[in-house]
């Protein structure tokens, strides 16, 4: 009983760590426009489909794809093994990708 309650807490502690807004100012400095790609609303948009935005080959090439949980992931773990070339590098943990793409998910 009094493990399960524990449990229980920890698990919401957990819940509420991961949803605390990840730090976006690492983003923000090339995500303003003219040059980077607005950071709202990309969760489950076209990839590369802003269209005052110069996307790089790769990316363009993946446009008829969206920005599925699975691609963003990829996208945030490895952003050069994603999309090579691209002036975009961030390498992410699983963790802070999770993260971040939960957040993401909330800016609108
Ligand atoms: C060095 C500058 C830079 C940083 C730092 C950066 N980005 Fe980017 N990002 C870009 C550029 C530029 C593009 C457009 C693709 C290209 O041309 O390389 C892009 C594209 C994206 C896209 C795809 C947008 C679309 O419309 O298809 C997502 C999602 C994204 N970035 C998320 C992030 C997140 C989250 C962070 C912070 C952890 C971040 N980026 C940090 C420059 C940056």
């Amino acid at each position: 009983m009094r493990k399960g309650l524990g449990t229980l807490l920890l698990a919401a502690l957990i819940a509420t760590n991961a949803s605390a807004a990840p730090d976006l100012t690492t983003c923000q400095g090339c995500h303003t426009p003219p040059f980077g790609p607005p950071l709202e609303g990309v969760a489950g948009r076209k990839i590369a489909s802003v269209p005052t935005v110069d996307y790089c080959k790769v990316l363009k090439a993946k446009s008829g794809e969206s920005w599925t949980d699975a691609n963003l992931r990829a996208f945030l773990m490895d952003s050069q093994g994603f999309a090579p070339g691209c002036s975009m590098t961030v390498k992410m943990s699983g963790s802070e990708a999770d993260a971040m793409i939960a957040y993401l998910k909330t800016l609108h």
